[in-house]
């Protein structure tokens, strides 16, 4: 990747090089679900910029991951942000993306701070790498489930910029880990703590709000989310990648072949079982 006039990396593809108007939105407009999905990833990585100023904060010291996180991976979160946005904005323009956004990110922006982050920066990265490979299964899912060329082509972009960033994220957690000496039991704790603050509040905030937008008026409680959860869950039964999941996400545990094998099975038996939460 190469550095632009202004110090910035450039971007591996751009929103502006997708072919919209390939686009047919009769094919996806009915949806609902698909619509909660892409609405609340793009609430999440449009607030991209909060977490990498809070990162920035706490990587000071460590030159060369600040300026990835300031110079790529923001400028990529951003571009998931915005490309799902549009990609919103033309299959359902009646929806009002800014204001349910300006509301999620008031409530949402409240709760990110770096009071979250892990006891050491080492640490912390063994925990970007369980958010990493959420999102990248989670488009990967995505890009299973859904039948449209465009929006495809998209997630595959997306998909493969967060697969990329996870392996930034764990060569990032092995340097650190170098002097940080931190052992398995201890970071699995950690990636047991992130998969499940990962899977329980976001997301809930995202559709929260998204709803109010689409259907203001109707009920929006609990049972509204348990609802959309049911029918997330019959996606993933049959797209999420179950053992993509389970190997990266055992992956800062640096297990030995046979321990991994067993961890992936056992893992994604786990997962195939839980489903979204
Ligand atoms: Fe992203
Ligand atoms: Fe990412």
């Amino acid at each position: 990747m190469t550095a632009t006039a202004d110090g910035k990396h450039a971007l591996p593809w751009r929103v502006e090089e997708l072919d919209f108007s390939a686009l047919d939105p009769a094919v996806v407009r009915e949806d609902e679900t698909l619509f909660f999905l892409l609405v609340s990833a793009s609430f999440i990585e449009t607030g991209a910029d909060v977490y990498t100023s809070n990162l920035l904060d706490y990587y000071g010291n460590d030159a060369e991951t600040a300026d990835w996180l300031a110079g790529q991976w923001e400028q990529e979160e951003l571009q998931h942000g915005r490309a799902l946005r549009t990609y919103v904005a033309r299959v359902w323009p009646e929806f009002d993306w800014q204001t349910a956004f300006t509301r999620f990110f008031e409530q949402y922006g409240a709760s990110c701070t770096s009071t979250q982050f892990e006891a050491t920066p080492a640490l912390e990265l063994a925990a970007r790498c369980v958010v990493e490979t959420g999102t990248a299964t989670y488009y990967r899912m995505l890009m299973d489930y859904v039948r449209e060329p465009v929006l495809r082509q998209l997630l595959d972009h997306i998909r493969s910029d967060e697969v990329r960033h996870f392996k930034y994220f764990y060569r990032s957690f092995r340097h650190h880990q170098q002097t940080a000496r931190h052992g398995r039991l201890r970071v699995a704790g950690v990636l047991w703590h992130r998969l499940r603050e990962g899977l329980n509040e976001d997301g809930y905030i995202a559709f929260h709000h998204a709803y109010a937008v689409r259907h203001p008026g109707r009920a929006n409680d609990g049972a509204t989310y348990a609802r959309f959860k049911q029918r997330i869950n019959g996606i993933a039964r049959r797209h999420y990648p179950y053992t993509m999941g389970a190997e990266m996400l055992l992956t800062p545990l640096a297990l030995p072949p046979f321990l991994r094998r067993q961890g992936v099975r056992a893992v994604g038996s786990v997962f195939r079982l839980a489903g979204f939460r």
